[in-house]
């Protein structure tokens, strides 16, 4: 166990599964894991902010030295404020590693006693993003398997509303339907 804080820095939009799988393997080797969501991306987000965190919420509860936050602005700077040693950030394949070295470096150059760790999540993983969720479930393929279930449910609520309200329904207590019905 690696005494100190460390951040998982990210967008989380949305959260998948292997995020969650870094997440847990972060978890098992520092003191203390802060998963730290950036507020002010270029990107414009399929999920808020709040929305996010909310997802996060849910998927960390059991874990103890979990916690979560946003940040804004450089991230060695928001490193520097809660006193974390290391950036924890995940390799899924090659293709990763050249963005990952060229941040790294760029944040060892700004911040040089901050160390960046990177873990490799669980192989049937190494082909799962954000991105290629939000395209897949915007072209109404399925998710399932990629991202945790509460994940799947609110890309549901997010592209089709109806959802939400045919799942309200399907919730609802019958007498309170029958009431509502009559
Ligand atoms: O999940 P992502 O989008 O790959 O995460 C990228 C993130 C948020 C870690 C990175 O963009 C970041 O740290 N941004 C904050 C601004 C900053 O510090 N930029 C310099 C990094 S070299």
């Amino acid at each position: 166990m690696i005494k100190g804080s460390a951040i998982y820095p990210g967008s989380f939009d949305p959260p998948t599964n292997g995020h969650l799988d870094l997440i847990q393997r972060g978890s098992k080797i520092f003191e203390e894991l802060v998963v730290a969501i950036l507020r002010n991306s270029e990107k414009t987000p399929m999920f808020s902010v709040a929305e996010r965190l909310e997802m996060l919420r849910v998927l960390t509860e059991d874990m103890k030295n979990v916690r979560l936050d946003t940040f804004d602005g450089l991230m060695v700077e928001y490193a520097k404020s809660i006193d974390a040693t290391c950036v924890l950030r995940g390799i899924r394949a090659i293709s990763d590693y050249e963005y990952e070295l060229q941040m790294a470096l760029m944040n060892r150059k700004l911040e040089p006693t901050l160390e960046t760790v990177f873990m490799m999540p669980a192989d049937k993983y190494s082909y799962v993003s954000s991105r290629l969720v939000r395209e897949v479930a915007q072209a109404g393929g399925p998710v399932k398997g990629l991202v945790p279930e509460v994940v799947e449910q609110k890309l549901r609520e997010k592209l089709d509303p109806a959802y939400k309200l045919h799942d309200a329904n399907l919730t609802e207590s019958p007498r309170r339907k029958k009431k509502r019905k009559a």
